[in-house]
């Protein structure tokens, strides 16, 4: 009988695919069969289980957490965790930057059109918002998703008492303009799958008026927009996925409303290629061969 060491028996790589309680992430399934078409084990894990051996993944791929936003502390020292022993995408020192949308201040520092925007942290006196002509204001807290505690008025009292329970609560307020262009041309959102434009989407409005997102051709200046953004924004390599939000601002210029890299829907229901890219992406991180266990 030989006694030479037999090769390791390779065995499929694994991805967990984290998510969280109580969400309907309409994603989750075609990216997951994506996956299994090359050969990937991949399943959904909610982030915050204790019982996810995260370590036993080859790679965890930040989708749908959108519970973060009541929890970013835990959810970073998660991502911080997780890092460590797996890879994760998004890193999380990216997570970490883009939780808050403070992070909209340094792109703007650094010469990038943002849509302009009054920044009222506790103790901040909110007086530029009393002074403030735009004829209606949308006020919401720099860590949010989907909308939540945003308040769209013309009211400035009204704005500026959300402003108040914002800032009692400890939290910080953004104070914009209300763009209609959000009505009729409507936000553009572009999507990048490990680092390539994949496709763009127009979206429906969501504080008021209404139509669906659809598929959508970007216009020139909002490519080279939404390039721009990314080249300051990260490293190369750095993003498996990013969305870059864009409106235009009254001179009908591109400014950046939101930089997408935690937990973005990527509408891949609206590429059809898009569950493949992203699992093409996603497999080009998985450290090869992985050894049999
Ligand atoms: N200044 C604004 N003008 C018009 N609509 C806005 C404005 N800010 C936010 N909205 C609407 O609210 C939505 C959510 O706001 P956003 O800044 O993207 O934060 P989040 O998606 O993280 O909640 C936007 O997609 C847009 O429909
Ligand atoms: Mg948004």
């Amino acid at each position: 009988m030989s006694t030479a060491l037999q090769p390791p028996v390779p065995r499929p790589a694994r991805v967990g695919y984290a998510t969280c309680r109580g969400v309907e992430d309409v994603e989750a399934m075609p990216v997951l069969a994506a996956f299994a078409r090359r050969g990937v084990s991949a399943e959904a894990v909610c982030w915050n289980d204790p019982a996810v051996d995260w370590a036993g993944y080859d790679l965890v791929l930040v989708r749908s957490v959108w519970d973060y936003v009541q929890c970013r502390p835990e959810f970073l020292a998660w991502a911080r965790r997780v890092s460590a022993l797996t890879r994760l995408a998004n890193p999380a020192r990216v997570l970490e930057r883009n939780t808050d949308k403070a992070y909209l201040r340094g792109l703007a520092a650094a010469g990038l059109p943002v849509v302009p925007t009054l920044w009222v942290g506790p103790g901040d006196p909110p007086d530029a918002v009393a002074a403030a002509d735009w004829p209606e204001l949308v006020v919401k807290p720099t860590v949010s998703s989907g909308a939540r505690d945003t308040v769209r008025s013309a009211d400035r009292a009204e704005a500026l008492a959300h402003v108040a329970a914002l800032t009692a609560a400890g939290r910080t307020a953004m104070v914009q303009p209300y763009l209609t262009m959000v009505e009729d041309e409507g936000e553009t959102s572009l999507l990048y799958l490990g680092g390539e434009f994949s496709h763009a989407v127009r979206r429906g409005p969501m504080l008021g008026g209404g139509f669906a997102d659809v598929a959508r051709e970007p216009a020139a200046d909002q490519l080279a927009l939404a390039e721009r953004v990314l080249a300051v924004a990260a490293e190369p390599g750095e993003l498996l996925y990013s969305r870059v939000d864009l409106v235009r601002l009254a001179d009908g210029t591109p400014a950046l409303i939101e930089l997408e890299l935690t937990e973005p829907r990527l509408f891949l229901d609206l590429c059809p290629d898009g569950p493949d890219r992203l699992a093409a992406a996603a497999c080009a991180l998985l450290p090869r061969p992985v050894a049999g266990r």
